[in-house]
């Protein structure tokens, strides 16, 4: 029986939400180059529903999202209590998303609603971390706006919520990765969304998939702080039998189209927030990468920077990740439901056969 590792190139079910065929990202069939131009709201749209909205859906839509954008008072007091150092907050984020299934309405909730809450949890738990007060949202602001205003207490700019619009689009959905694989098994047992969501927060967290954007900060921290010269620190961490973060890709071996236009985004964040110099630290490490192991940066890579510029700490960029795929779990989960059929493989047994109990004897 052929069995290839970690699933790698196997096709396990069809979808219409997203495609990375050819190593091209498209949601819906549009490509992500022309979606980072969208709205944030007409691609949560695309996704959930495969077609792009209309000029009045999407008020109505928006209007949704925007106003489902508050706690329950029982969720705030249960996350003031679970929302305390030294707690990961991708710990914090996995407790609260199961936290948000007791305190809401478990079979009755839709996706607009869950996606609100995902995301001001998020918030909250980052003003929680950094002991400011919540925040309330804005009927003026869009999605966008009101999540950067509730993280950070600043109204963004134009030309910021654009640039973050853009992240949160090409992080939106990316067809069968670890944590949506992960939350379309959980739906095809027909549990609850949020029960989908709970587990592909912990899918999300390893440094593997989510979590590698807090260890690219890590590794740029380390290599500023120190005066490290890039290549010799992955000189060292080869030698070390570790992996460098934010490089290399299941799908992208030729480069990742979302690293493409988040460069971009980073590079200029960098330049208008005094980072720079790990913008630099980045091209030398690139450049290095490709040259000696062949392996461009991922989603993760510039992401990391572009956190870090917003003011945020390295340890809620996960989160963040977390924020922004809920929309592509939630289109999963509402797929899985529509067209289910229970996610249920075999495996090959290859441990030992033939053995036989014989009593409460000590087994020789
Ligand atoms: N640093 C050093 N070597 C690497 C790296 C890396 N970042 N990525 C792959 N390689 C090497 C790996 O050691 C292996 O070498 P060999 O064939 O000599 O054993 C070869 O390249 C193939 O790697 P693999 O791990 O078997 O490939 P994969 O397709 O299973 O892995 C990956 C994909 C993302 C797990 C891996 O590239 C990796 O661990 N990267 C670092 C973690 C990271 O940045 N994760 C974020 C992924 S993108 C966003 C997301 O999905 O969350």
């Amino acid at each position: 029986m052929e069995c290839p590792r970690g699933l790698a190139g196997v096709v396990v079910d069809q979808t219409k939400i997203s495609s990375t065929a050819g190593a091209h990202l498209t949601y819906a069939g549009y490509p992500i180059e022309e979606l980072a131009h969208a709205s944030f709201e007409e691609v949560v749209f695309l996704l959930w529903h495969t077609r792009l909205p209309s000029e009045n859906e999407i008020a109505v839509f928006r209007h949704q999202l925007v106003s489902q954008m508050v706690l329950p008072a029982e969720t705030v007091r249960l996350l003031l209590y679970v929302a305390k150092e030294p707690q990961h907050p991708m710990s914090i984020l996995r407790t609260t998303t199961s936290l948000l299934g007791t305190t809401n309405d478990v079979d009755h909730d839709e996706p607009p609603k869950i996606l609100a809450k995902m995301l001001i949890t998020v918030a909250a738990i980052i003003r929680i971390r950094a002991n400011e007060p919540l925040l309330e949202v804005d009927p003026h602001l869009g999605v966008v706006e009101n999540f950067l205003y509730l993280m950070t207490g600043k109204r963004p700019s134009k030309e910021l919520a654009r640039m973050f619009s853009t992240v949160m689009i090409l992080h939106a959905d990316h067809e069968f990765n670890a944590s949506t694989f992960t939350a379309r098994v959980v739906a095809s047992t027909f549990a609850d969304y949020y029960s989908c969501l709970t587990a592909a927060v912990c899918a999300l967290k390893g440094p593997l998939h989510g979590g590698a954007n807090e260890r690219v900060f890590e590794m740029l921290l380390e290599i500023k702080e120190q005066g490290l010269d890039p290549r010799e620190f992955v000189e060292d961490q080869v030698k070390q039998k570790r992996k460098i973060m934010g490089f290399g890709h299941r799908i992208y071996k030729n480069g990742d189209p979302r690293a493409a236009i988040l460069k971009q985004i980073a590079g200029k964040l960098a330049a208008k927030t005094g980072n720079s110099e790990y913008f630099e630290i980045q091209r030398q490490l690139a450049d290095y990468m490709l040259q000696r192991f062949n392996l461009h940066p991922n989603v993760d890579y510039y992401t990391s920077l572009i956190y870090h510029c917003l003011g945020l700490d390295k340890e809620v960029f996960t989160m963040l990740f977390a924020a922004c795929r809920t929309v592509g779990w939630l289109a999963h989960v509402m797929e899985q439901r529509n067209e289910n059929c229970l996610i249920r493989p075999n495996s090959e047994y290859v441990g030992p056969t033939d053995r036989h109990y014989l009593g409460e004897q000590i087994q020789k």
